[in-house]
């Protein structure tokens, strides 16, 4: 639990984990509403993608990450704002480090209630679906729902080329996604099981009938950020007046390639980009 009981001088530093872009949605869906936090933005682009990495290889560069970060910046709640990274490595994480962490995962038991046709599609890596961490999840609350699931590992590069200035191909996006849409009956509510498809939100609506709902872990996010740093939704509008505090951004490989995401991060707020080399404990 944090700590500071001064509510005026309150500026919780939260620190946000991904291997790339994906975390950028939360952190701006997070920011919108504790705008008062100080926020670090680090993205692993050096290991990214974490869906083609073993279990054992994520874990052990999560504690790597944040046992190197630990070095340099001060924070007191770390977001892992990857479902992939967040099923396969927080509870060993939790184990070993004593700050707050929490993880992004598929939100199921939401999908479960919004479902009517109780068909649920659940979106993630193939490290997220083999996961011992989703099948409990899914054997806890899917009841009589259908969850048919869909390894998208290649539309994770399509958003990363998105952020970099690329444009998306919906023909792309539709060809990933054809499995489902010849299915005879469809999920009616599909789960957005990693942080990148948030940014194809408009694609997926405009590939998939209107009255689908895409589920995101964002509500659940914030109640427990809010339940960690100690605050209660009524002082949020208090603290709101704390919103003109530079965030910072940072890589674990910086190249040419990594200075085109500079545009994107300009329009989250961020000005400039730094490298943390991540050492080998
Ligand atoms: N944003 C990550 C997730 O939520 C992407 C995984 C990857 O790097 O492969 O799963």
């Amino acid at each position: 639990m944090i700590i500071n009981k001064h509510i005026c001088n309150y500026r919780p530093v939260i620190l946000i984990l991904d291997s790339g872009v994906g975390g950028l949605f939360i952190y701006n869906q997070i920011k919108r509403v504790l705008s008062f936090a100080k926020y670090i933005y680090f993205f692993d682009n050096e290991y990214f993608p974490y869906g083609k990495r073993s279990d054992f290889l994520i874990v052990k560069r999560l504690i790597n990450i944040l046992k190197t970060i630990q070095k340099f910046l001060k924070f007191d709640v770390v977001i892992i704002a990857c479902n992939t990274a967040s099923v396969v490595a927080c509870s060993e994480l939790k184990k070993i480090f004593s700050f707050p962490i929490i993880g992004i995962v598929p939100d199921v038991k939401l999908a479960v209630m919004l479902s009517r046709n109780k068909i649920i599609g659940l979106l993630s890596t193939n490290v997220t679906i083999n996961s011992m961490y989703m099948r409990n999840l899914i054997k806890k609350f899917s009841g009589m729902n259908l969850i048919l699931q869909l390894d998208i590992s290649n539309l994770i590069e399509i958003v990363e080329n998105k952020l970099y200035g690329k444009c998306v191909s919906l023909t792309l996006v539709r060809k990933i996604m054809r499995p489902w849409l010849e299915l005879d009956k469809i999920p009616d509510t599909i789960i957005l099981g990693c942080t990148h498809l948030l940014f194809l939100k408009n694609e997926f609506k405009k590939i998939f009938h209107k009255n689908i709902f895409f589920v995101c872990s964002r509500n659940n996010i914030l109640q427990c950020i809010l339940k960690v740093i100690n605050i209660s939704v009524f002082n949020i509008y208090k603290l709101s007046k704390f919103n003109f505090i530079k965030n910072r951004v940072y890589c674990s490989t910086m190249s040419s390639k990594t200075l085109m995401l500079m545009p994107s991060l300009i329009k989250y707020g961020f000005s400039s980009l730094e490298k943390i080399r991540i050492t080998n404990f």
